[in-house]
């Protein structure tokens, strides 16, 4: 690797974020079993302590634990680190994010420095922001537990519905008083800024004068993935029918819906454990399941979810339930929505209640234990699920039958996995009475469809998705080799314009404004792409951390970085004028400068590497045919065929896109 010139190291060290000396504080501070035993159950066996694995499923602990080492090693997955690692890894969150926690747990402060004036008033307006939505939050639970009006009325509507102390306290529910501006005329009073409130929806300003959004509601808190409050839901407690039932903050530069789950942060350590997640509609259905003991649980709010929201769970558990209202026309209505899940390739089960039931009801009729088991007897594989379903209905009528078949296939050939497809066939063709092969066609014909029109076919489903990382050596792939310098430009890309506006708020559509870096993991989750160079994946991967805290990385962030490989690399590229012409072969000299370009060059250049990693297959998949047996070689082709549709489409794209 290039080391990059010492004058340059020191000057990235002495900016970076977090002093050195309090790095170094925390790190010799935070010791290993103290912060372990937080989260898991340690035995002593020697000089070492042992205990069950929390990165994955065990029944005899492989977990070790060297308190003289300060380090942990799990000996059945292989992962290990010192502290820092752990809290990262347990907790899914950043390196600094990892550092700011044990500084916490251990009492010492952390003073950041900030960077550009621009990037500190962007932190410094959200931080504003969350100032405001905490203290809204403290108002409303203290109206809701301390005043004689909340008691009377919020509280009291609380315990009727079956909610007790412990879980209104964890969910830090509120009551927003029955009057026109209590909250404004409170945050005025402690200082708070009418912008900030104005930004974060809780005031609204008509003429000269200052409302408050919510009066005479239960306030449900929503919080961000690390738990901060960044939004509120509202139910009215008025039985008039003019009254909306839930007002929701609008949306923020802290609170975007589509990025949002109601629950998450107090369903991700439960999500990792039980490798499971719960999905159901409403506020008070997560809040009764808690109250039922069952922590995995989050809710999409009663809009559709959103591809951001399921790869918000995929990060946790690839494992999803979905838990449906007793009532069927609700139920047909969303199984079309489902296909989202099936496509990032987690494995769907549903459940639904007894007619007029909803999750929140039924728990409250029912112990625990008597949930739970009815989770356990009840819940069904959707794609069956949805077969068994539309069969019935359509019995006898042969058009509605071949319609339902066009239904089911279509989400049987969103599943990017291929065997996991085939056994749903066969399983399907078994309820519907219909021949495999039939089936068999029609999936291959949509998804040869569909890597025809757009890019958002999926590769993995031979392979690229089993590409692990390299864990020890810093890169797999040769140096120079084609795919590492695909891969390189696509870190330069990242690190020397990741927080760039790509493509602007779209005032038509309604589709926010995305970031480079946000466009580069995106687009790179979306077909599972892990890149073979270590270390350019934990770049990724800090992004994608970044961004779900509505964050985006500057130029700064990974230069700074503690771990020294990522910041040399990130100093190597952001010195460097990199040679681009390696990857694209054209000579003209620039006469833009980059930033002005990219618009198209970062597209182009995620179509550039998907495009060689289609070819890839392609070329491998040619020799595996020349051998392949004929059972083998109808898959084979099959898989063929549609790589060539895709290398046709990508060049396409590609060729209108490269305007260098
Ligand atoms: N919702 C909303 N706006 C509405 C109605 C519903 O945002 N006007 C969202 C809320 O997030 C709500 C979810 O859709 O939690 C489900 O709606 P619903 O089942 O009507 O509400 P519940 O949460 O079940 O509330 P309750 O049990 O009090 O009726
Ligand atoms: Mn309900």
């Amino acid at each position: 690797m290039i080391l990059f010139p010492r004058k340059g190291v020191n000057q990235f060290i002495y900016n970076s974020m977090i002093d050195p000396s309090t790095i170094e504080r925390i790190i010799d501070t935070a010791e290993i079993t103290d912060v372990v035993q937080d989260f898991i159950t340690l035995k002593k066996r020697g000089v070492n302590y042992i205990g069950l694995c929390p990165f994955h499923n065990e029944k005899t602990p492989s977990f070790t634990v060297s308190p003289s080492k300060g380090i942990f090693k799990c000996f059945g997955c292989g992962k290990g680190g010192n502290a820092v690692n752990f809290v990262m890894e347990h907790e899914h969150i950043s390196w600094k994010d990892a550092l700011k926690f044990l500084a916490k747990k251990y009492g010492i402060e952390i003073i950041e420095k900030e960077t550009t004036d621009e990037e500190k008033e962007k932190h410094d307006e959200r931080e504003s922001m969350l100032l405001v939505t905490g203290f809204a939050q403290k108002f409303y639970t203290d109206n809701l537990i301390k005043n004689d009006e909340g008691l009377a009325i919020g509280m009291e509507y609380l315990k009727e519905r079956g909610f007790r102390r412990p879980v209104i306290d964890k969910f830090q529910l509120g009551y927003s008083p029955d009057s026109w501006d209590s909250l404004t005329k409170e945050a005025l009073k402690n200082g708070y800024k009418t912008e900030f409130l104005e930004k974060t929806g809780l005031t609204i300003k008509k003429g000269e004068r200052l409302f408050d959004r919510f009066n005479g509601r239960i306030i449900f808190p929503i919080h961000s993935l690390s738990g901060k409050v960044i939004a509120f839901g509202a139910r009215t407690l008025k039985q008039d029918k003019n009254t909306a039932k839930y007002l929701n903050s609008p949306e923020s530069e802290i609170y975007h819906k589509s990025r949002i789950l109601y629950g998450l942060s107090f369903a991700r350590r439960s999500m990792v454990q039980n490798d499971k997640c719960f999905l159901v509609e409403g506020y008070t259905d997560v809040l009764s399941l808690h109250q039922s003991g069952i922590e995995n649980v989050v809710a999409s709010s009663g809009t559709s979810l959103t591809a951001d929201q399921v790869r918000l769970i995929k990060r946790f558990t690839k494992n999803i339930t979905i838990l449906y209202d007793g009532d069927e026309a609700g139920l047909k209505a969303s199984l079309r929505g489902v296909d989202l899940i099936l496509e990032e390739g987690m494995n769907v089960k549903v459940l639904t209640f007894p007619e007029g039931e909803d999750p929140d009801s039924f728990a409250r009729k029912t112990s625990s234990e008597q949930f739970i088991e009815y989770i356990s007897k009840n819940e069904l594989d959707f794609v069956l699920f949805k077969t068994r379903l539309l069969n019935e209905e359509a019995n006898s009528d042969p058009v509605k039958k071949s319609m339902m078949i066009s239904d089911i296939v279509r989400s049987v050939a969103k599943i990017p996995d291929r065997i996991t497809r085939m056994v749903y066939i066969k399983e399907c063709a078994g309820i519907l009475k219909i021949e495999e092969k039939t089936l068999y066609a029609e999936a291959h014909e949509i998804r040869r469809r569909s890597a025809g029109k757009k890019l958002d076919y999926r590769y993995n489903d031979q392979g690229f998705k089993s590409e692990k990382p390299a864990t020890q050596s810093t890169s797999q792939v040769k140096p120079n080799s084609e795919r590492e310098l695909h891969e390189r430009e696509i870190i330069r890309l990242l690190i020397n314009h990741g927080g760039r506006e790509l493509f602007p708020f779209n005032e038509k559509t309604g589709e926010k404004e995305l970031k480079v870096a946000e466009f580069i993991v995106n687009e790179l989750e979306r077909d599972e792409l892990i890149l073979s160079n270590t270390i350019y994946n934990s770049i990724i991967s800090e992004c994608r951390t970044l961004i779900d805290n509505n964050q985006f990385p500057t130029e700064k962030s990974f230069a700074n970085h503690s771990n020294i490989l990522i910041s040399h690399i990130a100093a190597d590229m952001l010195s460097s004028s990199y040679d681009i012409s390696r990857i694209w072969k054209r000579k003209e000299a620039y006469v833009e400068t980059e930033e002005e370009k990219l618009k198209e060059l970062v597209p182009a250049t995620i179509l550039a590497f998907k495009s060689f990693l289609v070819r890839q297959e392609l070329k491998d998949t040619e020799e595996k045919l020349r051998e392949a047996d004929s059972e083998e070689s109808v898959l084979l082709q099959q898989r063929y065929m549609i790589l060539k549709t895709a290398n046709i489409q990508l060049a396409k794209q590609l060729g209108n896109r490269i305007v260098f």
